[in-house]
């Protein structure tokens, strides 16, 4: 299993010159006469003698990805022996071990493998075997001393630096998840509920708990669907949070939401979409993840039950976990780029839709309480919730596990 976790974060938030640098190195190989196989086995070459994982595991899935045999993958590491070579890219291969390897009895790259190299590409092609060998050089002190993490894509390879993260709601469905999950990746997280004796409301006990944070992550939630009540909550809660988070100097709030709230004109979903607008129109820079609900949130539908029976819409959901949605909300926190301007709002759901009925009446067998799907009349904006308006859009990310599988999961 590779590590999640890079050594340092993200370089280009510190060197912003960097992309001007590395894109350009990119497309010098990318459009060379080089053949991309020829440049995939050098670089890997590179990479297990550089002793850098992340080349190793980047390099042999280029060389998958171009349909290279498994057999000439795996002699790269023993190319001086193997048949599967052409004459053309051993020579590739010596020049990269020539160059990274010391030669306490000579130059490293003797004036026969250069004149063996001349022979097999010319003054171009030479000089592009250069830059593919180079770009390994450029790159070699960030993937041996940061250590980017192996298999992810430029851009993504990096975990973000650790931070004091304030968790708004930690108690809470998500809020658990979301501690967890900072926790794990190496950050300092401050709990933040009526439980550590934090108010969001009356402001108690913000301004200690917001000192010395980098960040706010806000899952807290009124615990009715009562549209009034919980707006007043969200109120409340987003003004606090960004006067008492800019006394303290807090560089962003990032907030749980839910999918499909920009349609909502009613209940609880109305509440949160006021809630989206309160906070982006507070001082501080907001980021928003809508989330679908939660598998958690279907045992709430039977606890909510009158007598015998628990009686359910049959209106479409893509259940997600809580687990899932709070490893996405600190990703989208810590990402070190903001998110580009006019972008979608990400959102989060699992990986099939269902009926929160049938999704009710699997955790009702497990627990012996009859449900019974009905209509959705009387809930606010059923209507457009039957028709699919709360449904993950096409940018949606989907992960599971699915609400069968988190169920036979659960202790
Ligand atoms: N549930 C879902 O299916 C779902 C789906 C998508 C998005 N979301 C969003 O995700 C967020 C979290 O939802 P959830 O279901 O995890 O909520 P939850 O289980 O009801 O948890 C609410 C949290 O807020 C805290 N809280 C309530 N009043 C507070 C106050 N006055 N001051 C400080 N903390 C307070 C609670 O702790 P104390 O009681 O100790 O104060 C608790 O930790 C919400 O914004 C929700 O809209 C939920």
């Amino acid at each position: 299993m590779t590590s999640a976790q890079s050594r340092m974060p993200d370089p280009v938030p510190f060197l912003p010159e960097l992309a001007a640098i590395a894109v350009p190195l990119h497309q010098i190989i990318a459009n060379g006469v080089i053949p991309p196989v020829t440049i995939g086995l050098l670089q890997l070459r590179a990479g297990q003698i550089l002793g850098s994982t992340y080349f190793t595991i980047r390099e042999t899935a280029n060389l998958r990805r171009l349909e290279e045999t498994e057999e000439r993958i795996t002699a790269v590491a023993t190319w001086h022996d193997a048949t599967v070579f052409t004459s053309a890219e051993r020579i590739a291969l010596e020049l990269v071990e020539a160059v990274l390897t010391p030669n306490p009895s000579g130059e490293r790259v003797s004036d026969d493998l250069y004149a063996r190299a001349a022979a097999h590409y010319d003054h171009r092609a030479l000089w592009h075997l250069v830059m593919a060998i180079a770009h390994i050089g450029f790159f070699t002190p960030a993937a041996l001393i940061a250590k980017p993490i192996p298999g992810r894509p430029p851009g993504k390879n990096y975990s973000p630096a650790a931070a004091k993260v304030a968790v708004a709601g930690a108690t809470g469905r998500l809020g658990r998840h979301v501690v967890d999950v900072l926790t794990e990746r190496g950050h300092q997280v401050v709990p933040m509920s009526r439980a550590t004796g934090v108010d969001l409301v009356t402001g108690e006990g913000l301004a200690e708990a917001l000192t010395g944070v980098d960040i706010v992550i806000d899952v807290a939630s009124w615990h009715s669907s009562e549209q009034e009540a919980a707006t007043e909550f969200f109120r409340a809660s987003a003004r606090n949070l960004h006067e008492y988070g800019q006394k303290a100097g807090v560089a962003q709030i990032t907030v749980a939401s839910i999918i499909g709230v920009e349609s909502a004109t009613a209940g609880f979903l109305a509440a949160k979409k006021e809630h989206e607008a309160l906070l982006l129109s507070g001082p501080l820079p907001v980021r928003i993840l809508r989330a679908a609900q939660f598998h958690e949130f279907v045992g709430q539908l039977l606890d909510w039950r009158q007598g015998e029976v628990a009686y359910v819409p049959a209106l479409p959901t893509q259940l997600v976990a809580g687990r899932t949605v709070a490893e996405e909300l600190v990703g989208v926190a810590l990402d070190p780029r903001a998110p580009a301007a006019g972008a979608p709002i990400p959102e989060i759901a699992g990986p099939r839709a269902q009926t929160m009925a049938e999704a009710a009446a699997l955790l009702g067998a497990r627990r012996g309480v009859e449900v019974v799907a009905v209509d959705g009349a009387g809930m606010p904006d059923a209507e457009l919730a039957a028709k699919g308006a709360f449904l993950p859009g096409p940018h949606a990310k989907l992960a599971g596990p699915a609400f069968q599988e988190w169920l036979d999961a659960q202790p």
